[in-house]
């Protein structure tokens, strides 16, 4: 089973794909960890995330413990991650990693679920269940000032909305797998619901018989 979860910054993908792999017992892959993984080994290095050539060879050295880094849920490392995004050469680099993660599962996983922005419509178009979660940009940004606030982080609010907008102008403006759902997605304004609400809804639309 592969599921597909994409949407803008704080739309509550992360959450909701979370509990769909202990629900289903899936391997999970937060895509955006990817880009951002990418996107700090660029900043750290004071290189230009906008630079191609300088993206892919990023892209290129990037292995899997990079993930496990400290600083990536940063919103600098999220600016800095859709700057190498909007690069078609970059993209390609990091589909077959996101492909071969899908057919092959790790730890004897039976299936996936992958959470970012173009799973449904590039990564997995094949995916037997695709949700797309959206969400105003007021309320993705109080989402992430709370998470940032909780984990004890800088938060400030009107820059946190300021970015979130900059970041979702450039994911939907972009030629390459722009931020759009997928034509048989099922969307889903997430704006007044709670993670519980979020997740009933998901488990309707995957097991409509159950519901
Ligand atoms: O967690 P949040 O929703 O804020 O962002 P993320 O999923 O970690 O993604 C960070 C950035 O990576 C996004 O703004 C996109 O530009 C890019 N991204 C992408 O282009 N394609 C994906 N499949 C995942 C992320």
């Amino acid at each position: 089973m592969i599921i597909a979860v994409d949407g803008p910054a704080a739309s509550g993908k992360g959450t909701l794909t979370e509990r769909l792999a202990a629900h289903f017992d899936l391997a999970r892959l937060d895509t955006g960890l990817i880009y951002r993984a990418v996107g700090a080994k660029i900043l750290r290095d004071n290189d230009n995330p906008e630079d191609p050539v300088v993206a892919v060879a990023a892209a290129r050295a990037l292995c899997f413990t990079d993930l496990k880094q400290d600083g990536l849920r940063l919103e600098e490392a999220g600016l800095a991650a859709s700057r190498v995004a909007a690069l078609p050469d970059v993209r390609a680099v990091l589909l077959a990693f996101q492909r071969d993660f899908a057919a092959c599962p790790p730890n004897g996983k039976m299936g996936a679920v992958l959470d970012g922005r173009d799973i449904g419509t590039v990564v997995c178009p094949d995916a037997h269940h695709k949700l797309f979660l959206m969400a105003s940009a007021d309320v993705r940004a109080m989402r992430r000032y709370k998470e940032l606030q909780a984990r004890g982080a800088e938060a400030i609010y009107a820059r946190i909305l300021r970015d979130i907008k900059e970041r979702d102008t450039r994911d939907m403006s972009r030629s390459a797998a722009p931020l759009e759902p997928a034509t048989d997605a099922f969307v889903l304004d997430t704006s007044d619901l709670d993670t519980d609400e979020v997740f009933s809804a998901a488990l309707r639309y995957i097991n409509p018989q159950n519901s």
